[in-house]
């Protein structure tokens, strides 16, 4: 038994704990009770989860409402056919309001649809039902409603992406590194409605597809539902219709007439055309969609506007989905692994090591493969083998291509020996996490996560981690020389920045804050040390993202004139020009995005006047 967990259970604060183990189930009703009554099992399961998730799913609808303030009303509405566990407040990017309601039984969402539900008669629309729907305003007379007093939002915002300076001003007042680190993981982690929202995007497509394909499913995989996923994280898909047993039984002898694919190797390249073509046609807030379809995983990207998100959609990768149960598994066994991947992914992305576009720099899977490695160097994580040799029956999954994602699920079998064998805090392994990988030869050496130490590299990529399911295959093949030496330099910074780092709480970067500040405020902040005090301006000001282009133009002009004032400030404006270009190019990305929720507010503006 782990450590901390032995010392929560002699003081009987083994529910909080549980709490703090799955922050983002924390407001799931079913999942929590279950959890919190069963004392024997200490970690639930990714299938046990998946399964909870996808039933609420199947039991909720995504309504759009004009304001949080329609809850009275929505509430009332629904409830008169049917009991409700929960409605859930969310804007999505273009500042619209949503309300994801969980009804008790999928019987009670049918009987609202049935009772409630309409399409608007429109001529160029082709009706289609789905699991999104907005809220029409009452053209009756108003009756009264009798809302029970102890009724009200579960979480209003929900999906509200944390403000940087408020974060930063809270890290700042931590009193130790080890604290801001759990602050910072509380404050980013992906929450309960970031959860339930990409399951209903997932259900959506189910639904959409069920009469095309034979029992299909949509499943979320990737960092939504590996435990270490943050707030506003993409949302990866893998769509399936593999035939149980029962439904390609050779004893029944009726068998479907099918419509045999002509097209040979990869018939389900064309599916995912023709899947791409739906998208866009038939999937109510889908745009943008983009195809990917050479790749060795072919793709459809897309933006699902009334849930803002960001999704890749793939066809019969399971191996993706058996690798987040592996995180998922490694990520429950220690308190420790997840706030801990979290820093150095933000490390990264402030540090620009890491990037939203693909290229050739790592990605934030291999670099959670790099935290998982060194916790197990420390004696906190088993190694995947450990994982592999204690799988029995139950744990048997062949994915496509017959890759063997056999290892055991249920790590609550495992010996409590294999795992937490370490006491240190979170600040010792983040300075720990830096000094081994500055040591580390990564000319010479492989990480791998299956044997839990570093092999031989098996060919020169310049970083090579093993894939822990495909042992022949690098998870970071992708990356080029000269990133992975960019990798190598700023980890030795990060470790003498934090061997080095002041105890003075009072100035403005201390621990944490040094290496997750993105490089720009850290550029700023210096130049406003070094005798410009006078022209204070407020960071929020400079990065504004909603800027327009005359403020844009007004930073530049400020930069150039602060140049001119000083020597020393040099290297900071460099910095910040780098980081001014790299903002306008995602500015410009982002004008795409404010082209399409700019149709979607063209569209809610007609019925605003009509929806409550
Ligand atoms: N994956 C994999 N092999 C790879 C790359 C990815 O098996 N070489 C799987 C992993 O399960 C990974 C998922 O695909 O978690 C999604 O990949 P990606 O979106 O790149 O990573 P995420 O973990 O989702 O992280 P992010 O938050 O950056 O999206
Ligand atoms: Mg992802």
């Amino acid at each position: 038994m782990s450590v901390l967990f032995q010392k929560l259970l002699h003081t009987g604060k083994v529910n909080s704990f549980r709490k703090f183990l799955y922050p983002s189930l924390s407001h799931c009703k079913c999942l929590s009770e279950r959890k919190f009554s069963d004392s024997h099992n200490k970690f639930v399961s990714f299938d046990e989860v998946a399964a909870q998730r996808r039933d609420e799913a199947r039991r909720s609808l995504v309504i759009q409402v004009n304001s949080e303030s329609s809850f009275n009303e929505l509430y009332g509405y629904c409830s008169k056919y049917a009991s409700i566990n929960g409605i859930h407040h969310y804007k999505n990017s273009g500042g619209e309001h949503f309300m994801l309601v969980e009804f008790s039984t999928e019987q009670s969402m049918k009987d609202v649809l049935r009772n409630c539900s309409a399409h608007q008669k429109e001529h160029d629309v082709m009706a289609l039902k789905s699991p999104f729907l907005w809220f029409r305003a009452n053209s009756g007379k108003k009756a009264k409603l009798t809302i029970p007093t102890d009724v009200s939002l579960v979480i209003k915002d929900g999906n509200a992406i944390t403000d940087e300076e408020k974060l930063n001003a809270e890290l700042q007042a931590c009193s130790n590194i080890s604290d801001q680190m759990q602050l910072l993981y509380d404050r980013t982690t992906l929450n309960d409605i970031g959860v339930r929202l990409r399951y209903m995007v997932a259900r959506q497509l189910e639904v959409v597809f069920e009469s095309l394909y034979t029992n299909i499913e949509v499943r979320p995989f990737g960092s939504s539902v590996n435990g270490f996923g943050r707030m506003g994280c993409d949302l990866d898909l893998v769509l399936t219709n593999e035939l149980t047993h029962q439904l390609s039984d050779p004893k029944k002898r009726l068998v479907y007439q099918e419509k045999k694919c002509s097209s040979g190797v990869r018939p389900w390249q064309r599916h995912l055309e023709l899947v791409a073509e739906l998208l866009e046609l038939r999937v109510a807030g889908v745009s943008r969609v983009t195809r990917i379809l050479h790749a060795r995983v072919p793709i459809v990207k897309y933006a699902h506007e009334l849930a803002g998100l960001d999704c890749d959609l793939c066809y019969g990768n399971l191996s993706g989905v058996y690798m987040s149960e592996l995180l998922w598994a490694l990520g429950t066994l220690d308190a420790r692994a997840r706030p801990l991947t979290q820093c150095v992914r933000r490390w990264a992305a402030a540090h620009a090591l890491t990037s939203a576009h693909a290229g050739r720099w790592v990605t934030n899977f291999p670099l959670t493969l790099m935290v998982l490695f060194f916790l197990q160097q420390r004696g906190v994580l088993p190694s995947v083998k450990n994982l592999i040799n204690r799988a029995g029956k139950e744990d048997i999954r062949i994915a496509e291509e017959n890759v063997n994602c056999t290892f055991l699920r249920d790590m609550n079998k495992l010996p409590t020996e294999c795992y937490g064998q370490n006491e240190a805090n979170l600040e010792t392994l983040l300075l720990q996490f830096f000094e081994f990988y500055s040591q580390f030869d990564f000319s010479e050496k492989a990480i791998s996560v299956i044997e839990g130490k570093a092999i031989r590299k098996p060919n020169s990529q310049p970083l090579y981690i093993v894939n822990p399911l495909e042992n022949m295959l690098n998870v970071s093949r992708n990356v080029s020389y000269e990133e992975c030496e960019r990798l190598k330099a700023e980890i030795r910074n990060a470790a003498w920045q934090l061997e080095a780092g002041s105890d003075d709480k009072k100035s403005d970067d201390w621990g944490l804050l040094s290496l997750i500040e993105k490089k720009s405020s850290r550029g700023l902040k210096r130049l406003l040390r070094v005798g410009n005090s006078h022209r204070l301006v407020a960071v929020k000001d400079l990065f504004n993202e909603d800027d327009d282009s005359d403020k844009e133009e007004g930073f530049r002009s400020k930069l150039e004139r602060l140049t001119q004032k000083s020597d020393k400030v040099e290297e900071s404006v460099k910095e910040m020009k780098e980081d001014l270009e790299k903002n306008s190019k995602e500015k410009k990305d982002k004008k795409i995005n404010f082209k399409n929720s700019q149709v979607a507010s063209e569209v809610f503006r007609i019925r605003r006047d009509k929806m409550v």
